[in-house]
């Protein structure tokens, strides 16, 4: 996992090992990350950092390409052309996030195939929220207003996070989740003007959703130990409490607007403190889903692997199709020295 490339500053990834030369790397990355400057795959970084980075990006990439499934399952049976071709195009984005992710991991010193396989055997989580099942379609609107709403919220920070590659995969990233929560948004709005039973399927949708939603920022701010050292390294930029305020403020409204009613019989608006007040999510479920014991986590696991095995054919076409072309490269460079030599023994020779 340790790269061995060299930095600006010349010394090995990885442990700084020991004496000057370790002091003099830990001051650089330290001096990058007060600057608010980035890292880059390159630059020395401590081992932990790395470690870090790798479990969130690929958790990150893991929540994209698992959350494609509670979505997907409604493509075949989307109401009219037109949502199913949104449906379609918002699917293959969460498939483009996962690429984009993983080969942000891979800049760390990891090999995608390797992820895969971590989280197929279940040594490396996704988002506790792909693991509740999609009942109706108003889901789908659902998933696109909070979920992905919810996702804007811990990503548009990490747009600034210190690792360069992935606040890079997070720009574009955000401006397609903005549209997946409009779409969403817009799905219910539409189905809100509709009839009677459109209306209860969108509240019932919003019922089930509304907890699972506010658990995707984690545990709260005291169980989450991890949390207050990403911060110092700017791999995060707010606390778990934070972004789930900035979450609840940001829905309420919306809520109100779209004529739905959250599921919190403590939420208020506080005026003293400019925000909302809100009930507890129940945090023995997040444990409890986190540690495989969801509705869906066999499904989605079991679901994720077949794809990949199925996949094999493709990944072994294309692995044959490079090393083919690396051949002929290969060949056609050989064949022009031979030529220059042709050449050059002719000019002699005359
Ligand atoms: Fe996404
Ligand atoms: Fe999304």
């Amino acid at each position: 996992m340790t790269q061995t490339t060299t930095d600006a500053g010349g010394g090995p990834g990885g442990g700084a090992g020991g004496g000057a030369d370790a002091d003099r790397l830990q001051a650089h990355f330290d001096e990058v990350i007060a600057h608010d400057r980035r890292i880059e795959p390159r630059d020395w970084m401590p081992d932990a950092y790395r470690k870090t980075l790798v479990r969130q990006i690929a958790q990150h990439a893991h929540s994209e390409i698992i959350g494609m499934q509670p979505e997907g399952a409604w493509i075949t049976r989307a109401p009219s052309l037109r949502r199913k071709a949104i449906l379609f195009a918002k699917v293959q984005d969460e498939a483009g996030h996962g690429l984009y992710l993983y080969a942000a991991a891979e800049t760390l010193g990891v090999d995608r195939a390797d992820l895969t396989r971590r989280l197929i055997e279940g040594r490396q989580k996704y988002s506790s929220i792909f693991n509740y099942p999609t009942l109706s379609f108003a889901d789908v609107g659902v998933i696109g207003w909070l979920v992905d709403g919810a996702a804007i919220c811990n990503q548009v920070p990490l747009c600034r996070s210190s690792f360069g590659p992935y606040a890079r995969a997070m720009v574009r990233i955000c401006k397609e989740e903005s549209f997946h929560q409009r779409q969403g948004y817009e799905l219910l709005l539409t189905m809100m003007r509709g009839t009677e039973a459109q209306r209860a399927m969108v509240q019932d949708a919003v019922d089930r959703w509304w907890w699972p939603s506010l658990m995707m920022f984690g545990p709260p701010d005291e169980a989450s130990p991890n949390s207050a050292r990403s911060m110092a390294w700017k791999i995060k930029r707010h606390s778990n409490d934070e972004l789930r305020q900035r979450f609840v403020d940001m829905t309420v409204p919306q809520a109100e607007k779209l004529g739905v009613t959250l599921p919190d019989p403590e939420l208020r608006w506080n005026a003293e403190r400019g925000r909302y007040d809100f009930g507890t999510p129940d945090w023995d479920e997040l444990k409890r889903v986190i540690s495989g014991d969801g509705p869906c986590n066999e499904e989605r696991i079991e679901r994720r692997r077949r794809a990949h095995e199925d996949g094999a054919w493709v990944r072994e076409a294309a692995a044959a199709h490079a090393a083919k072309q690396a051949a002929r490269r290969d060949r056609d460079r050989d064949r022009d020295r031979g030529h220059d030599r042709d050449r050059k023994h002719d000019r002699e020779a005359s």
